[in-house]
């Protein structure tokens, strides 16, 4: 079976206490997010210190004109980030753009991400913005379309994993926010699933933010999904 790894969501305003979850989760995790808000208040040097204990998995969720894109993608380059996120609704001349930006950076270079349909949109939101047919059904267009455009991979959320990897087979990542240790508080994610739910499903990473960091012992919470997820990374 696919590997499933842990990337802890360091959703935090400092860069003192992002670092501070890092080491202490980064036994049991295989990628670190940094956000937006981290890296809008901190710039690339949050990247880089976050990068000393983990790859970093660098959320941007970039939507713009391919050119803009591949621009914000380029600009990223000397961070080394391991992987970049971007809106697939951007459409497939801005994916491949970013694709190529990403290119640049040689055999490591970041992986490229697709960002599906956001998690706070419900099939009432999509309509309101013109898109019939509802989450799921948009997912797997979007994820098909970034994909043949040279997304690496697709974020979704849990009840999209089977129904991607069945569309689009092994090769595309998937990464899944929105999931909770059995057990634990939901906070304001609509849709959960456990970290073994999502692995058994196919996803490649699991995305975990405050069931971590805002644990008394973040350490010991990576620990658990990590081994829930089949051991360290
Ligand atoms: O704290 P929590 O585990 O809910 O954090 C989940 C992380 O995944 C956050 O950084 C959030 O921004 C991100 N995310 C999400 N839903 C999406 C895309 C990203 O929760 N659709």
């Amino acid at each position: 079976m696919r590997r499933c790894g842990l990337c802890v969501a360091l959703d935090a305003p400092d860069l003192v206490t992002a670092e501070a979850w890092a080491r202490a989760v980064a036994p049991h995790a295989g990628l670190l997010k940094v956000g937006l808000e981290l890296f809008l208040a901190e710039g690339g040097a949050a990247v880089r210190r976050i990068a000393a204990h983990r790859p970093v998995f660098l959320d941007l969720k970039l939507h713009d004109i391919p050119n803009t894109v591949a621009g914000a993608v380029r600009s990223v380059l000397p961070l080394r980030p391991a992987c970049v996120t971007i809106h697939a609704a951007g459409g497939a001349a801005m994916v491949a753009a970013a694709r190529r930006a990403a290119e640049e950076a040689g055999a490591d270079r970041p992986r490229i991400l697709g960002v599906t349909v956001l998690t706070s949109l419900d099939a009432a939101t999509l309509a309101e913005t013109g898109v019939a047919g509802g989450p799921v059904q948009q997912v797997l267009r979007l994820g098909r379309l970034a994909v043949a455009a040279g997304a690496d991979g697709l974020v979704c959320s849990p009840r999209e994993v089977a129904p991607l990897r069945a569309l689009l087979g092994e090769a595309p990542d998937l990464v899944v926010p929105g999931v909770r240790p059995a057990g634990s508080a939901a906070d304001d994610q609509a849709r959960t699933a456990t970290p073994e739910e999502m692995a058994e499903a196919g996803a490649t990473w699991v995305v975990v933010g405050r069931p971590v960091t805002r644990a008394a012992d973040p350490a010991a919470a990576a620990r658990a999904i990590a081994a829930a997820l089949g051991g360290a990374p």
